[in-house]
């Protein structure tokens, strides 16, 4: 199928493979859009809502491959959750602790937020048995991460490669309390331990080398959990057990979403744009501090605070960006955007690093790798570093053949840079996108081709 503008022709094959051709005119981005709801924060809503008393609503959800697949596992154990199309969902939880045994194994598809995180759900629901997967990218990606707490905390945990790789096996126990000193900062890690240790007598704590995304606390906290938060020190200990109630929940729109069309506005001559409704909780606004720092002319205005997290309206214009180091505690600020930002590199005066973020090695590609072969592909100048990038500013690309490797930044990443290409560029396996962002090629249209 064919389905083609002046500038942006999608080809979908027979395997529902999508190849965008774009074709940039050089436009500036202008005016004001919105971006779909807080990827984060629509798993939590939707875990935090089935595992309550009562009635959980939720508005702005994300529509993304990613949440849907948290809602079909959560509905396989017994939750209610009505029609995701509508304007609010509701979701009538069952409490605690009564997860019941699907019938099916759990598929977790490309999401691993929706498998760490039911991990430590899945493991502290006593005489139940629970099987998980996920698509060919989930099941090689690091699972060990969740299962050695887990199984300190008395978890019986099974799967591939001596019980570290997804399909995995979970025979629910009545599990002991931890103090968890991670050693890496990642909030799929901290949550996935809070999450069991609702059903835990004692304190869970999890101290964290740099501060991870807080969504899990705030939400956890709004719930009616006890939790004791100690941001200097990277800690967080839930006092259990704990019974959750039924909240309301207003996503806000994804900064993740929005840093596309930020860089965007800050690398296409001429715009002048405002993402609306964004959420800018500051465990997740590394990207602002990054482009700020590299002189993009970024503002927020109408700053406010949505059942419990923090909104504003980003406004971005375009300016000449310089090079900098980036690394240290900043990186889990901003682990999701730093294919975007070596977009954005592309086009500072000087040469910026990107160090400490080894982590993007595992993410839903080798988002390192695959940064640096598909930005060079188009005849930019990226190396590879063990933990990071190093991009050279300036250089002139080119459209070219270039592919996702079916990871939705990576996607919509190549998209922007198409949009400083000469010529056309075709990035395949580009239908990625909607695992976090369903609407983008449309918004990609309307607002920069
Ligand atoms: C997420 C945490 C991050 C992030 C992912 C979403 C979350 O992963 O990359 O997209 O919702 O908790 P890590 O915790 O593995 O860093």
């Amino acid at each position: 199928m064919v389905t083609s503008s002046s500038a942006l022709l999608i080809e979908t094959d027979a395997a529902s493979h999508q190849a965008w051709t774009i074709t940039a005119n050089g436009r500036g981005l202008k005016g004001r859009l919105q971006v779909p709801g807080d990827k984060s924060i629509s798993h939590r809503s939707l875990m935090l809502g089935a595992l309550a008393s009562g009635e959980t609503r939720i508005k702005g959800l994300l529509l993304g491959e990613d949440p849907r697949s948290t809602a079909a596992c959560f509905q396989a154990m017994g939750a209610k959750i009505s029609d995701l199309e509508a304007e609010w969902i509701t979701v009538q939880g069952l409490g605690v602790g009564n997860l019941q045994e699907p019938n099916i194994v759990l598929d977790a598809g490309n999401s691993g937020t929706t498998l760490r995180l039911m991990l430590g759900l899945l493991a502290s629901q006593p005489d139940r048995f629970f099987t998980v997967t996920g698509d060919d990218s989930l099941r090689s990606r690091p699972m060990a991460r969740v299962i050695t707490p887990l199984t300190t905390m008395g978890a019986q945990i099974w799967g591939r490669n001596n019980n570290q790789l997804a399909p995995l096996a979970i025979q629910g126990q009545t599990l002991s309390p931890i103090h968890y000193q991670s050693p890496i900062a990642s909030a799929q890690v901290k949550s996935c331990i809070l999450l069991a240790g609702l059903s835990v007598d004692g304190d869970t704590t999890v101290t964290e080398p740099s501060l991870s995304r807080d969504h899990s606390e705030r939400m956890l906290s709004a719930f009616g959990a006890n939790l004791t938060v100690d941001r200097d020190a990277c800690r967080v200990t839930l006092h259990g057990p704990s019974q959750l109630q039924g909240q309301t929940v207003i996503v806000p729109g994804d900064i993740s979403s929005a840093a596309y069309w930020m860089v965007a506005a800050a690398i296409v001559p001429g715009s002048d744009l405002v993402i609306e409704n964004v959420g800018v909780n500051p465990t997740r606004t590394g990207i602002l501090e990054a482009l700020q720092r590299m002189e993009a002319d970024i503002t927020l205005e109408n700053e406010r605070e949505v059942t419990g997290e923090p909104v504003a309206d980003i406004r971005v214009r375009t300016s000449q960006l310089k090079a900098c180091t980036l690394g240290g505690d900043l990186i889990p600020r901003l682990i999701d955007e730093v294919p975007i930002l070596a977009v954005a590199a592309l086009f500072a005066d000087g040469t910026t690093r990107i160090e400490d973020a080894a982590e993007l090695r595992v993410k839903e590609s080798d988002r390192i790798a695959a940064t640096a072969s598909q930005l060079n592909q188009l005849g930019a100048s990226v190396s590879e570093l063990s933990d990071g990038l190093e991009i050279q500013g300036g250089t002139t690309l080119t459209g070219a053949n270039v592919d996702s490797f079916t990871d939705h930044r990576i996607a919509m990443s190549l998209a922007i840079a198409a949009l400083r290409a000469a010529g056309s560029t075709t990035i395949h396996q580009a239908e990625a996108a909607a695992v976090s962002y369903p609407p983008f090629a449309k918004t990609l249209e309307e607002f920069a081709l």
